[in-house]
């Protein structure tokens, strides 16, 4: 879906940010040039490097680095994407964050940012009926990873998130919510960055 939502072209070059286990990475290899997958676990890159060698996918570069960290040596990228991973950020350093994932994209370059977050409307309600409905899927198991992401990590509401987008160089195309707390976006880096 993120690939066909990003129109993925052969020749074309993808950053991954919190790639994890691989998966969307292994995927996008596979109908683009390259893609950089970049995580800050070394245990995830471990994993991900294991599971592409199996999959018989060699055009994907693995780095140790975070969206704070990664220096990005080659051209500017087609489309850079990430997903349940920008939450580990604060929102100050998102928005360094999307600034510096801005540079490293060519004009009209496409950002596919999909994570959790929230409507303001509501929020607290919302959270507390994902809690139980993950309670409900997972018992104690998947109700304490919920309850330890709204409680340490920083997902935050659509609206900052739409205004760090802006300010970081960012149009956004598209823009969806859905079950009370995941949000997914389609970005393209603005003729005019206004970095
Ligand atoms: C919940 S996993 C998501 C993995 C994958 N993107 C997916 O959707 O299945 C979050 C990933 O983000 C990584 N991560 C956490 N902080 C990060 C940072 N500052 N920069 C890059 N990756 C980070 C974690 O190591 C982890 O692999």
């Amino acid at each position: 879906m993120v690939l066909d939502t990003l129109a993925v072209q052969p020749t074309d070059v993808l950053i991954e940010f919190g790639t994890g286990t691989g998966t969307f990475a292994i995927r996008a290899a596979r109908c683009c040039a390259q893609v950089y997958a970049i995580d800050v676990s070394e245990a995830m890159l471990d994993y991900a490097r294991a599971k592409a060698a199996r999959a018989g996918v060699s055009n994907i570069l693995f780095c140790h680095a975070g969206f704070l960290t990664y220096a990005h040596e080659a051209a500017v990228v087609d489309a850079i994407v990430t997903s349940l991973a920008f939450h580990h950020l604060p929102d100050f350093w998102k928005g360094v964050a999307l600034k510096r994932l801005n540079r490293m994209l060519r004009p009209g370059g496409q950002l596919y940012l999909s994570d959790v977050l929230m409507e303001e409307r509501n929020a607290l309600q919302t959270i507390a009926t994902f809690i139980e409905q993950q309670a409900a899927a997972g018992e104690d198991f998947l109700r304490e990873d919920a309850e330890r992401h709204f409680r340490e990590e920083y997902s935050t509401y659509d609206w900052i998130l739409d205004g760090l987008l802006s300010r970081a160089g960012f149009t956004i195309q598209h823009k969806h919510l859905y079950s009370g707390v995941f949000g997914r976006y389609l970005c393209i880096k603005a003729e005019e960055a206004a970095l």
